[in-house]
């Protein structure tokens, strides 16, 4: 299970450095959740922060950028310019997906669709083959914190057999990652389900315990 420490609830007065203790925890990549208090009622941070993080961290951490912006089309080169590696931008907020995915591709980026708890896989099945990545919001997005949505577990589990049945067909592999109210009470659940992939924003970023030690209670439930 690959674990994406969200930046979102770090201490954003102290990014660097809070996001030095995540590398030095062992985490491998950050998830930089960008909002334009336009497509999310929250605003965080855009390209010059992440550039600034990417000229301050070792380049081996794989950037995971995760476009909460009604713009994405016109400002994706942007993230690609800041340093981000993967990009996964809202199905809810472009109008040309394919156009859009593309671009990101040929950009250098992996490349991923979001869709939120009420958006349908449907919306993705022509595109899918062109992704690396689904995110499936498990939270209404815009802020860390917030309890599970448990119900998109169908949603989950049809998107993970239609990648197995691209994949039994040649077609291109596919993660599922999840974000928004994972802990160590659902993170081994949402494996069963077919996720390889997990935001973590609050579950590591918070003053129960540092993020080594809240990553171990990650680590030992995904053991379990
Ligand atoms: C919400 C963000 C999530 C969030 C996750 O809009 O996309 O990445 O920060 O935070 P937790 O893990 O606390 O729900
Ligand atoms: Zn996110």
């Amino acid at each position: 299970m690959i674990i994406a420490p969200s930046i979102l609830t770090a201490d954003l007065s102290n990014l660097a450095e809070s996001c030095q203790q995540a590398i030095d925890a062992g985490l491998d990549r950050l998830h930089l959740d960008v909002m334009d208090g336009n497509f999310v009622p929250n605003m965080t941070f855009g390209p010059p922060v992440i550039k600034s993080l990417r000229e301050s961290l070792s380049k081996d951490i794989i950037f995971d950028a995760h476009l909460m912006i009604s713009n994405a089309e016109e400002c994706y080169m942007d993230y690609v310019n800041a340093g981000c590696d993967h990009i996964s931008v809202h199905v809810e907020a472009v109008t040309h997906l394919h156009r859009l995915v593309t671009a990101i591709r040929d950009a250098g980026a992996t490349v991923g669709v979001v869709l939120n708890p009420s958006t349908s896989i449907e919306s993705i099945t022509e595109i899918l083959p062109d992704l690396d990545l689904v995110l499936i919001m498990s939270v209404n997005p815009g802020f860390g914190g917030q309890s599970f949505i448990s119900s998109v577990e169908g949603k989950i589990r049809r998107l993970k057999s239609l990648i197995d049945n691209q994949v039994a067909n040649g077609g291109r592999p596919v993660q599922i990652q999840i974000d928004g109210g994972i802990k160590a009470h659902n993170i081994a659940m949402v494996g069963e389900w077919g996720v390889s992939n997990c935001v973590v924003g609050s579950g590591l970023f918070n003053d129960r315990g540092t993020i080594k030690e809240n990553l171990q209670i990650l680590h030992t439930a995904l053991e379990v």
